[in-house]
């Protein structure tokens, strides 16, 4: 999503719709504006692109001197015109837009209804400004700093009140938000192309702060009400690497969106005591989920290399079998499907023909349907019986990274939530893989930080022609996703084949200098892809290794080089070894000099069968 806000001399209405249409690329499922007008805070909203509340605002314009605007990429409720922000209280005096998840809105959302409040979204914002107008109490810095004491979650807000129309309150905690500092004219913002146009000084929060914002003025505080002194940042950016984030291409930025997409993705789906998965919006009861008798996960491309993950992640857990498949192959082998059947279909855009066809395949067959996808105001998202939103943000690049990785937590999540109601894992063990899974996005962190490593892997092999990966187990899932990573973007013939599969005929593709990439952390099986390596190196092959730090030594004995990764629990590994995978694509593409963000021949969405 994306936040601005704007106080000063200038027609606010154009300078909000101006910084969200350059937010749009954050979310576009729909826009709103608050605007204090002589009429009073008057809001709003259209959904869909921006283009509509442009045109509903050409009609019926909103005029003043202080304003708040969002662009969606819905997380909780559908996207419409209700569940659109701005959102507002029953006076509608107060306006509030937010950026990230409030994972305690529902024990929220009921404290209020109880006391009478009526809600006219599904969303979790709304209850923020339910409780800024319970809070105010002629101060709107007071009543925000109450609020957020009552706020569990990752948030960014922008805050207006009609009682006070010099003032724009703005919260960040763990979700961005920058000040933009003019003359006379001050500016809120989620992303520095919201305010680019404007200005290039700007105050950037850290988590725990937020600003007082009048015309003349900006107040920097603690959440708690102690003042900050901070020294402007003047941004040198372009429109253009401004958009991605100073990155050079969305790919990498998405990459490096990995950690927090990890988080988000989470958020709100384990409980306080960090050892129980919750799913709170899931509809399968306990007792369809004990009566599975089989799982068939169906989707395209890199969703589907998530769905041969999530194979080996709920047989392990839960014990069930399952069986993933490509949605354009599942669709025409007449698949057998009976009221016990669980069908997954996993997609990003949630769009992607084949995969949508099957679940309605699937559905005709009677089967329930779950969909783990990244928007959730999507076709498969709407027709599925059950969705677990991965919480990426908008992927623009068309290699597929964060939405991938994203949809593994999603995996992680329902496989270890299936295993308590069936009672397949331990409450220990489902803490255990918790607390991993809650050490990932610093181990992803500390593979990005040794990224230069990857890039001079990447310039070694970027000039051959073919190249082969391998692994066993969840190293072969990842294997398959690195592979079609580096075909995508390097337009190097790249295969991925099971490590032990390989003397069964690819070996005889292996010849002096051939490059392979083994991937080697499956503790359980690393001796047995150690001997398909030496039968490798033994054709002259040239090994690159992903592995954990401590096997690494051992591994130089047989390999040519490595690339470490940290360890982690057997079952989460692909999480971390694809990042580097993702890596050795990025830089590779980037020597051949091609368009990494658009490579020829592919798109981001495919809505043809
Ligand atoms: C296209 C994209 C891939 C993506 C696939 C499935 O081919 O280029 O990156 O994995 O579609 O897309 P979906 O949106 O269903 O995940």
């Amino acid at each position: 999503c994306g936040i601005v806000g704007y106080i000063g001399p200038r027609n606010t209405q154009d300078i909000l719709i101006e910084g969200l249409s350059k937010l749009e690329y954050r979310g576009y499922d729909s826009a709103g504006i608050a605007v204090y007008t002589d009429g009073g805070l008057k809001v709003s909203k259209a959904l869909g692109r921006l283009v509509n509340l442009e045109n509903k605002l050409e009609g019926a314009p909103l005029v003043g001197s202080v304003g708040i605007g969002h662009t969606r990429w819905a997380t909780h409720g559908k996207p419409s015109d209700v569940n659109s922000h701005p959102h507002t209280d029953a006076t509608q005096k107060f306006s509030v837009v937010h950026n990230g998840i409030i994972e305690n809105y529902l024990e929220l959302k009921d404290e209020l209804m109880a006391s009478g409040v009526e809600f006219v979204s599904e969303t979790d914002t709304e209850v923020i400004s339910h409780l800024v107008a319970r809070e105010y109490n002629g101060d709107i810095v007071e009543a925000v700093q109450k609020v957020i004491k009552h706020l569990r979650g990752a948030f960014a807000l922008g805050v207006l009140t009609e009682y006070e129309p010099d003032r724009i309150v703005a919260v960040r905690h763990a979700s961005p938000l920058i000040i933009g500092i003019g003359e006379n004219e001050n500016f809120i913002g989620s992303d520095i192309p919201a305010i680019l146009k404007y200005t290039r000084n700007v105050f950037i929060l850290n988590d725990g702060e937020m600003a007082l914002l009048t015309r003349d003025s900006v107040k920097l505080m603690t959440i708690e009400g102690n003042e900050i002194a901070r020294e402007m940042t003047y941004i040198e950016w372009d429109a253009i690497t401004a958009e991605k984030g100073g990155y050079e291409h969305f790919m990498h930025k998405e990459i490096h969106e990995q950690p927090r997409a990890y988080q988000d993705t989470m958020r709100g789906r384990v409980d306080e005591s960090g050892k129980k998965v919750v799913l709170p919006d899931f509809h399968m009861t306990d007792e369809q989920i004990k009566n599975i008798r089989n799982v068939q996960i169906i989707a395209c491309g890199t969703a589907y290399h998530a769905g041969l993950v999530g194979r080996t992640v709920i047989e392990r857990l839960v014990r069930i079998p399952v069986e993933t498949d490509v949605a354009s192959e599942y669709r025409y082998r007449s698949p057998i499907v009976t009221p016990e059947t669980l069908v997954i279909v996993v997609s990003q855009s949630g769009e992607t023909a084949d995969t949508l066809a099957a679940l309605r395949e699937a559905q005709a067959n009677g089967a329930h349907v779950l969909a783990i996808t990244n928007v959730v105001g999507s076709s498969i998202a709407r027709d599925a019986n059950d969705v677990i939103a991965t919480l990426a943000g908008p992927e623009i690049a068309v290699a597929s990274t964060k939405a991938y990785t994203s949809q593994l937590i999603g995996f992680y999540l329902l496989g270890l939530y299936f295993a308590q109601v069936r009672g397949t894992q331990t409450e220990a063990q489902v803490a255990e893989t918790l607390a991993a899974m809650q050490a990932l996005p610093e181990q992803v962190e500390s593979i990005l930080a040794r990224e230069l490593e990857a890039k001079a892997h990447a310039e070694e092999f970027s000039s051959q022609k073919h190249l082969f990966f391998i692994g066993r187990g969840l190293d072969y899932a990842a294997a398959q996703e690195g592979s079609l990573k580096l075909k995508e973007i390097s337009y190097i013939h790249s295969e991925a084949y099971a490590a032990g599969e390989l003397k069964h005929g690819t070996l005889a593709l292996i010849e002096e200098g051939v490059p392979v990439i083994a991937l080697a952390t499956e503790q359980a099986l690393i001796e047995k892809t150690v001997s398909n390596i030496k039968e490798v190196k033994a054709r002259g092959g040239v090994v690159l290794t992903i592995c954990y730090e401590e096997d690494a030594q051992e591994l130089l004995k047989s390999v040519d080089s490595v690339f470490t990764i940290p360890k982690t629990l057997p079952l989460l590994t692909a999480s971390l070894s694809v990042v580097a995978l993702q890596l050795l694509s990025y830089y590779a593409s980037l020597a051949l000099g091609l368009d990494v963000d658009k490579p020829r021949n592919l798109a981001k969405s495919v809505t043809v069968e």
